[in-house]
Protein backbone atom coordinates (compact mmCIF):
# COMPACT_ATOMS: atom_id res chain seq x y z
CA UNK A 1 0.00 0.00 0.00
CA UNK A 2 1.05 3.40 -0.92
CA UNK A 3 1.18 6.15 2.07
CA UNK A 4 1.85 9.44 1.17
CA UNK A 5 5.34 11.59 0.49
CA UNK A 6 4.95 14.39 3.37
CA UNK A 7 4.15 11.46 5.93
CA UNK A 8 7.65 10.47 5.66
CA UNK A 9 9.02 13.36 6.46
CA UNK A 10 6.88 12.89 9.98
CA UNK A 11 8.89 10.89 13.04
CA UNK A 12 7.28 8.93 15.16
CA UNK A 13 4.74 10.59 17.44
CA UNK A 14 6.95 10.79 21.01
CA UNK A 15 4.26 9.25 22.85
CA UNK A 16 3.22 6.50 20.86
CA UNK A 17 6.67 5.44 21.39
CA UNK A 18 6.95 5.84 24.78
CA UNK A 19 3.63 3.74 24.61
CA UNK A 20 5.39 0.90 23.24
CA UNK A 21 8.10 0.89 25.23
CA UNK A 22 6.15 1.04 28.70
CA UNK A 23 3.83 -1.73 27.25
CA UNK A 24 6.18 -3.35 26.27
CA UNK A 25 8.58 -3.24 30.07
CA UNK A 26 5.05 -4.05 31.91
CA UNK A 27 4.41 -6.94 29.53
CA UNK A 28 7.76 -8.40 31.31
CA UNK A 29 6.32 -7.44 34.84
CA UNK A 30 8.45 -3.94 35.22
CA UNK A 31 6.53 -1.83 36.98
CA UNK A 32 7.14 1.46 34.93
CA UNK A 33 6.42 5.00 36.29
CA UNK A 34 5.26 7.17 33.48
CA UNK A 35 6.47 10.47 34.57
CA UNK A 36 6.75 11.58 30.50
CA UNK A 37 3.38 12.34 29.33
CA UNK A 38 1.55 15.39 30.07
CA UNK A 39 -2.19 13.70 30.94
CA UNK A 40 -3.85 14.52 34.12
CA UNK A 41 -5.07 11.50 36.00
CA UNK A 42 -7.15 13.64 38.55
CA UNK A 43 -10.47 13.47 37.82
CA UNK A 44 -12.91 16.25 35.92
CA UNK A 45 -14.79 17.93 38.53
CA UNK A 46 -18.20 16.31 39.42
CA UNK A 47 -20.26 18.88 38.02
CA UNK A 48 -18.87 18.95 34.79
CA UNK A 49 -19.43 15.42 34.77
CA UNK A 50 -23.34 15.56 35.68
CA UNK A 51 -23.43 18.58 32.99
CA UNK A 52 -22.36 15.86 30.44
CA UNK A 53 -24.71 13.18 31.90
CA UNK A 54 -27.48 15.00 31.82
CA UNK A 55 -27.80 16.48 28.30
CA UNK A 56 -26.66 13.42 26.92
CA UNK A 57 -30.39 12.41 27.90
CA UNK A 58 -31.61 14.67 25.43
CA UNK A 59 -32.25 13.12 22.24
CA UNK A 60 -31.73 16.84 20.59
CA UNK A 61 -28.19 16.54 21.72
CA UNK A 62 -27.97 13.11 19.56
CA UNK A 63 -27.95 15.59 16.01
CA UNK A 64 -25.23 17.10 14.68
CA UNK A 65 -24.19 19.82 17.28
CA UNK A 66 -25.59 22.94 17.16
CA UNK A 67 -24.06 25.97 14.89
CA UNK A 68 -21.53 22.65 13.69
CA UNK A 69 -18.27 23.66 13.09
CA UNK A 70 -18.13 26.89 14.47
CA UNK A 71 -19.68 25.64 18.40
CA UNK A 72 -22.54 26.55 20.10
CA UNK A 73 -23.31 30.35 20.34
CA UNK A 74 -23.91 29.58 24.29
CA UNK A 75 -20.41 28.01 24.54
CA UNK A 76 -19.20 31.06 22.37
CA UNK A 77 -20.47 33.50 24.55
CA UNK A 78 -18.96 32.05 27.37
CA UNK A 79 -15.65 31.46 26.24
CA UNK A 80 -15.83 35.39 25.62
CA UNK A 81 -17.29 36.19 29.14
CA UNK A 82 -14.04 33.78 30.92
CA UNK A 83 -11.21 35.82 28.43
CA UNK A 84 -13.07 39.24 29.42
CA UNK A 85 -12.72 38.05 32.93
CA UNK A 86 -9.30 36.19 33.44
CA UNK A 87 -7.38 37.62 30.50
CA UNK A 88 -8.63 41.24 29.99
CA UNK A 89 -9.59 40.31 26.39
CA UNK A 90 -12.92 41.40 24.65
CA UNK A 91 -14.31 39.37 21.94
CA UNK A 92 -17.31 39.11 20.24
CA UNK A 93 -18.74 35.62 20.03
CA UNK A 94 -19.70 36.13 16.22
CA UNK A 95 -16.45 35.78 14.34
CA UNK A 96 -13.80 36.11 17.08
CA UNK A 97 -14.39 32.73 18.85
CA UNK A 98 -14.56 29.38 17.34
CA UNK A 99 -14.95 25.85 19.21
CA UNK A 100 -12.40 22.95 18.72
CA UNK A 101 -11.88 19.29 19.18
CA UNK A 102 -8.87 20.91 21.13
CA UNK A 103 -6.13 22.95 20.83
CA UNK A 104 -4.27 20.41 18.89
CA UNK A 105 -7.16 20.45 16.25
CA UNK A 106 -6.38 24.01 16.43
CA UNK A 107 -2.88 24.33 15.76
CA UNK A 108 -3.39 21.95 12.46
CA UNK A 109 -6.58 23.24 10.86
CA UNK A 110 -4.78 26.79 11.38
CA UNK A 111 -2.35 25.68 9.14
CA UNK A 112 -4.11 24.30 6.25
CA UNK A 113 -5.99 27.48 6.60
CA UNK A 114 -3.39 29.96 6.17
CA UNK A 115 -0.60 28.53 3.94
CA UNK A 116 0.14 27.30 0.58
CA UNK A 117 2.87 24.14 -0.50
CA UNK A 118 6.45 25.71 0.11
CA UNK A 119 5.53 28.17 2.16
CA UNK A 120 7.73 28.47 5.58
CA UNK A 121 6.25 28.28 8.69
CA UNK A 122 8.50 29.32 11.85
CA UNK A 123 8.10 27.37 15.36
CA UNK A 124 10.62 27.24 18.00
CA UNK A 125 13.38 24.69 18.95
CA UNK A 126 12.40 23.29 21.82
CA UNK A 127 8.71 22.84 20.84
CA UNK A 128 5.97 20.97 20.52
CA UNK A 129 6.24 18.02 17.96
CA UNK A 130 2.80 18.19 16.40
CA UNK A 131 3.43 21.51 15.34
CA UNK A 132 5.94 20.62 12.84
CA UNK A 133 4.07 17.04 12.43
CA UNK A 134 0.88 19.69 10.77
CA UNK A 135 3.43 21.78 8.84
CA UNK A 136 4.76 19.10 6.85
CA UNK A 137 0.98 17.39 6.27
CA UNK A 138 0.58 21.04 4.34
CA UNK A 139 3.19 20.65 2.54
CA UNK A 140 4.98 23.45 4.01
CA UNK A 141 8.52 23.94 5.61
CA UNK A 142 9.76 23.96 9.07
CA UNK A 143 11.90 26.81 10.47
CA UNK A 144 12.57 26.03 13.71
CA UNK A 145 14.06 29.41 16.05
CA UNK A 146 16.32 28.56 18.45
CA UNK A 147 15.14 29.06 22.08
CA UNK A 148 17.91 29.44 24.57
CA UNK A 149 17.97 29.16 28.30
CA UNK A 150 20.24 32.48 28.08
CA UNK A 151 17.16 34.67 26.57
CA UNK A 152 14.72 33.11 28.86
CA UNK A 153 13.17 30.53 26.42
CA UNK A 154 11.95 33.39 24.32
CA UNK A 155 13.07 33.07 20.48
CA UNK A 156 15.06 35.87 18.92
CA UNK A 157 12.82 37.35 16.61
CA UNK A 158 16.22 39.05 14.76
CA UNK A 159 18.17 36.30 14.35
CA UNK A 160 15.61 34.74 11.43
CA UNK A 161 17.66 35.31 8.01
CA UNK A 162 15.94 37.24 5.68
CA UNK A 163 15.47 34.44 3.15
CA UNK A 164 13.19 32.43 5.20
CA UNK A 165 11.15 35.67 6.63
CA UNK A 166 10.50 36.60 2.99
CA UNK A 167 9.00 32.94 2.58
CA UNK A 168 7.35 32.67 5.84
CA UNK A 169 3.55 33.28 6.20
CA UNK A 170 3.12 31.53 9.80
CA UNK A 171 4.45 30.98 13.18
CA UNK A 172 3.87 28.74 15.69
CA UNK A 173 4.49 30.25 19.89
CA UNK A 174 3.49 28.56 22.91
CA UNK A 175 3.76 30.30 25.94
CA UNK A 176 3.63 29.17 29.32
CA UNK A 177 5.59 26.56 27.09
CA UNK A 178 6.00 22.90 26.82
CA UNK A 179 8.26 21.74 26.65
CA UNK A 180 10.19 24.36 29.14
CA UNK A 181 7.83 25.74 31.50
CA UNK A 182 8.88 29.39 30.44
CA UNK A 183 6.17 32.25 30.31
CA UNK A 184 6.43 35.30 27.74
CA UNK A 185 6.18 38.96 28.81
CA UNK A 186 4.04 41.83 27.50
CA UNK A 187 7.00 43.17 25.96
CA UNK A 188 8.19 39.94 24.04
CA UNK A 189 4.12 40.17 22.60
CA UNK A 190 4.43 43.79 21.42
CA UNK A 191 7.76 42.74 19.79
CA UNK A 192 5.75 39.51 18.00
CA UNK A 193 2.79 41.47 16.80
CA UNK A 194 5.53 44.22 15.18
CA UNK A 195 7.31 41.33 13.42
CA UNK A 196 4.13 39.94 12.04
CA UNK A 197 2.85 43.52 11.00
CA UNK A 198 6.61 44.21 9.36
CA UNK A 199 6.53 40.53 7.78
CA UNK A 200 2.72 39.72 7.37
CA UNK A 201 3.33 36.69 9.23
CA UNK A 202 -0.02 35.22 10.85
CA UNK A 203 0.53 34.07 14.69
CA UNK A 204 -0.42 31.05 16.42
CA UNK A 205 -0.30 31.55 20.27
CA UNK A 206 -1.08 28.44 21.32
CA UNK A 207 -1.90 28.89 24.88
CA UNK A 208 -3.35 25.60 26.40
CA UNK A 209 -0.89 26.20 29.74
CA UNK A 210 -2.51 29.93 30.45
CA UNK A 211 -3.59 28.59 33.47
CA UNK A 212 -1.28 26.42 34.74
CA UNK A 213 1.43 29.40 36.77
CA UNK A 214 2.99 29.37 39.67
CA UNK A 215 4.69 32.01 42.29
CA UNK A 216 2.55 34.75 41.37
CA UNK A 217 3.51 34.55 37.44
CA UNK A 218 0.70 36.56 35.78
CA UNK A 219 -2.05 34.97 33.61
CA UNK A 220 -1.16 36.60 29.86
CA UNK A 221 -3.10 36.48 26.93
CA UNK A 222 -1.40 37.03 23.48
CA UNK A 223 -4.30 38.61 22.71
CA UNK A 224 -4.21 40.99 25.64
CA UNK A 225 -1.57 42.82 23.68
CA UNK A 226 -2.27 46.22 21.24
CA UNK A 227 -2.23 44.93 17.72
CA UNK A 228 -2.73 41.55 18.10
CA UNK A 229 -5.71 40.42 16.99
CA UNK A 230 -4.60 42.28 13.86
CA UNK A 231 -2.19 39.53 13.30
CA UNK A 232 -3.41 36.50 15.05
CA UNK A 233 -5.17 34.13 17.22
CA UNK A 234 -4.83 32.55 20.07
CA UNK A 235 -5.50 28.32 20.96
CA UNK A 236 -6.75 27.68 24.72
CA UNK A 237 -8.59 24.47 25.49
CA UNK A 238 -10.45 22.99 28.33
CA UNK A 239 -7.75 19.80 28.81
CA UNK A 240 -5.83 21.19 31.31
CA UNK A 241 -7.13 24.10 33.80
CA UNK A 242 -10.09 21.35 33.96
CA UNK A 243 -8.83 18.10 33.50
CA UNK A 244 -10.61 17.10 30.68
CA UNK A 245 -7.74 16.02 28.17
CA UNK A 246 -9.89 13.03 27.28
CA UNK A 247 -13.29 15.29 26.20
CA UNK A 248 -11.31 17.09 23.21
CA UNK A 249 -12.79 20.95 23.64
CA UNK A 250 -10.96 23.74 23.03
CA UNK A 251 -11.20 27.04 21.25
CA UNK A 252 -9.87 29.51 18.97
CA UNK A 253 -9.99 33.47 19.28
CA UNK A 254 -8.80 36.29 17.11
CA UNK A 255 -8.49 37.54 14.07
CA UNK A 256 -11.70 37.25 12.17
CA UNK A 257 -10.08 36.45 8.80
CA UNK A 258 -7.91 33.63 10.05
CA UNK A 259 -10.83 31.95 12.10
CA UNK A 260 -13.11 32.10 9.22
CA UNK A 261 -10.03 30.18 7.13
CA UNK A 262 -9.67 27.94 9.93
CA UNK A 263 -13.58 27.67 9.99
CA UNK A 264 -13.76 26.75 6.09
CA UNK A 265 -11.21 24.00 6.60
CA UNK A 266 -13.32 23.08 9.63
CA UNK A 267 -16.18 22.70 7.87
CA UNK A 268 -15.10 20.61 5.33
CA UNK A 269 -13.38 18.11 8.00
CA UNK A 270 -15.26 17.82 11.06
CA UNK A 271 -18.65 18.83 12.13
CA UNK A 272 -18.06 20.35 15.71
CA UNK A 273 -17.75 18.97 19.03
CA UNK A 274 -20.79 16.74 20.97
CA UNK A 275 -23.16 19.18 22.00
CA UNK A 276 -23.29 17.42 25.41
CA UNK A 277 -19.53 18.12 25.75
CA UNK A 278 -20.09 22.03 25.39
CA UNK A 279 -22.58 22.16 28.01
CA UNK A 280 -20.15 20.57 30.20
CA UNK A 281 -17.64 22.59 28.98
CA UNK A 282 -20.02 25.59 29.65
CA UNK A 283 -20.10 24.27 33.45
CA UNK A 284 -16.47 24.07 33.79
CA UNK A 285 -15.91 27.47 32.53
CA UNK A 286 -18.68 29.09 34.68
CA UNK A 287 -17.04 27.31 38.10
CA UNK A 288 -13.75 28.71 36.72
CA UNK A 289 -12.01 29.69 40.44
CA UNK A 290 -12.67 26.89 42.27
CA UNK A 291 -11.15 24.39 40.00
CA UNK A 292 -8.57 25.54 39.14
CA UNK A 293 -7.23 26.85 43.04
CA UNK A 294 -7.51 22.74 43.46
CA UNK A 295 -5.70 21.95 40.85
CA UNK A 296 -2.78 24.71 41.10
CA UNK A 297 -1.95 23.55 44.49
CA UNK A 298 -1.99 19.66 43.96
CA UNK A 299 0.96 20.46 41.05
CA UNK A 300 2.40 23.00 43.73
CA UNK A 301 2.67 20.31 45.92
CA UNK A 302 4.26 17.87 43.29
CA UNK A 303 6.52 20.46 42.12
CA UNK A 304 7.82 21.42 45.60
CA UNK A 305 8.45 17.09 46.08
CA UNK A 306 10.69 16.84 42.56
CA UNK A 307 12.46 20.02 43.09
CA UNK A 308 13.27 18.52 46.37
CA UNK A 309 14.56 15.15 45.57
CA UNK A 310 16.47 17.04 42.37
CA UNK A 311 18.04 19.07 44.77
CA UNK A 312 19.15 15.96 47.18
CA UNK A 313 21.24 14.27 44.33
CA UNK A 314 22.75 17.39 43.20
CA UNK A 315 20.51 18.70 40.96
CA UNK A 316 19.28 22.28 41.70
CA UNK A 317 18.13 24.37 39.36
CA UNK A 318 15.49 27.72 39.15
CA UNK A 319 12.30 26.45 38.09
CA UNK A 320 10.21 28.37 35.31
CA UNK A 321 6.91 29.00 36.22
CA UNK A 322 4.21 27.54 33.73
CA UNK A 323 3.06 24.40 32.70
CA UNK A 324 2.89 21.26 34.83
CA UNK A 325 6.07 20.19 33.54
CA UNK A 326 9.88 20.33 34.93
CA UNK A 327 12.56 21.18 32.41
CA UNK A 328 15.18 19.87 34.22
CA UNK A 329 19.32 19.88 32.94
CA UNK A 330 20.87 16.20 32.84
CA UNK A 331 24.00 16.06 35.21
CA UNK A 332 27.01 18.00 33.74
CA UNK A 333 28.40 15.55 30.45
CA UNK A 334 25.20 13.89 30.40
CA UNK A 335 23.26 13.99 26.97
CA UNK A 336 19.46 13.72 27.53
CA UNK A 337 19.35 10.12 26.01
CA UNK A 338 22.14 8.39 28.41
CA UNK A 339 20.04 10.44 31.34
CA UNK A 340 16.53 9.11 30.18
CA UNK A 341 18.05 5.38 29.41
CA UNK A 342 19.49 5.82 33.10
CA UNK A 343 15.94 6.64 34.66
CA UNK A 344 14.58 3.53 32.47
CA UNK A 345 16.52 1.19 33.24
CA UNK A 346 18.02 1.50 37.16
CA UNK A 347 14.67 3.28 38.28
CA UNK A 348 12.02 1.99 35.87
CA UNK A 349 10.52 5.73 35.59
CA UNK A 350 9.94 6.82 32.24
CA UNK A 351 10.75 10.85 31.04
CA UNK A 352 10.91 12.34 27.93
CA UNK A 353 14.68 13.81 26.56
CA UNK A 354 14.87 16.90 25.73
CA UNK A 355 15.75 16.37 22.20
CA UNK A 356 12.86 14.99 21.25
CA UNK A 357 11.76 18.82 21.20
CA UNK A 358 14.53 19.37 18.88
CA UNK A 359 18.16 19.49 18.63
CA UNK A 360 18.16 22.80 21.64
CA UNK A 361 17.04 19.99 24.05
CA UNK A 362 19.64 18.33 23.91
CA UNK A 363 20.97 18.42 27.82
CA UNK A 364 17.40 18.61 29.32
CA UNK A 365 14.64 15.91 30.60
CA UNK A 366 11.00 16.72 31.06
CA UNK A 367 9.38 15.64 33.72
CA UNK A 368 4.85 15.80 33.89
CA UNK A 369 3.38 16.08 37.15
CA UNK A 370 0.33 15.02 36.13
CA UNK A 371 0.52 11.33 37.99
CA UNK A 372 -0.57 10.77 40.95
CA UNK A 373 0.70 12.00 44.72
CA UNK A 374 1.59 8.43 45.42
CA UNK A 375 3.30 7.14 42.40
CA UNK A 376 5.66 10.70 42.09
CA UNK A 377 7.19 9.97 45.68
CA UNK A 378 7.80 6.22 44.88
CA UNK A 379 9.43 7.24 41.49
CA UNK A 380 11.14 10.38 43.65
CA UNK A 381 12.65 7.24 45.68
CA UNK A 382 13.36 4.99 42.95
CA UNK A 383 15.59 8.16 41.59
CA UNK A 384 17.32 9.14 44.70
CA UNK A 385 18.70 5.32 45.41
CA UNK A 386 20.20 5.74 41.67
CA UNK A 387 21.82 8.83 42.17
C1 LIG B 1 1.69 23.05 23.43
C2 LIG B 1 0.52 22.17 23.33
N1 LIG B 1 -0.46 22.47 22.48
C3 LIG B 1 -1.55 21.70 22.35
C4 LIG B 1 -1.70 20.56 23.12
C5 LIG B 1 -2.94 19.73 22.92
O1 LIG B 1 -3.98 20.23 23.71
P1 LIG B 1 -5.47 19.74 23.51
O2 LIG B 1 -5.70 18.62 24.46
O3 LIG B 1 -6.29 20.94 23.82
O4 LIG B 1 -5.61 19.31 22.09
C6 LIG B 1 -0.71 20.19 24.02
C7 LIG B 1 -0.84 18.96 24.80
O5 LIG B 1 0.04 18.41 25.37
C8 LIG B 1 0.43 21.01 24.14
O6 LIG B 1 1.41 20.72 24.98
Amino acid sequence: MQVADRLQKIPPYLFVTLRNKIAKARAEGVDVINLGVGDPVDPTPPSVIEELCRRAQDPINHQYPIDEEKGMLAFRQEVARWYAKRYEVELNPEGEVLGLIGSKEGCHHFILGVVNPGDVVLMTDPGYPAYRASIYMASAEPYAVPMLAENHYLPNLGDIPPDILKRAKAMFLNYPNNPTGACATRAFFSRVVKFAKDHDIAICHDNPYSEILFNGQERLSFLSVPGAKDVGIELNSLSKPYNMTGWRIGMAMGNKEILAALCKVKENTDSGIFNAIQYAAIKALQQEDGNIAKMLAIYTQRRKLVLETLAKIGLSFIPQNGTFYLWIPAPKGVTSINFTTTLFEKASVVVAAGTAYGQHGEGYIRISLTVPDKRLEEAMERIQKVF
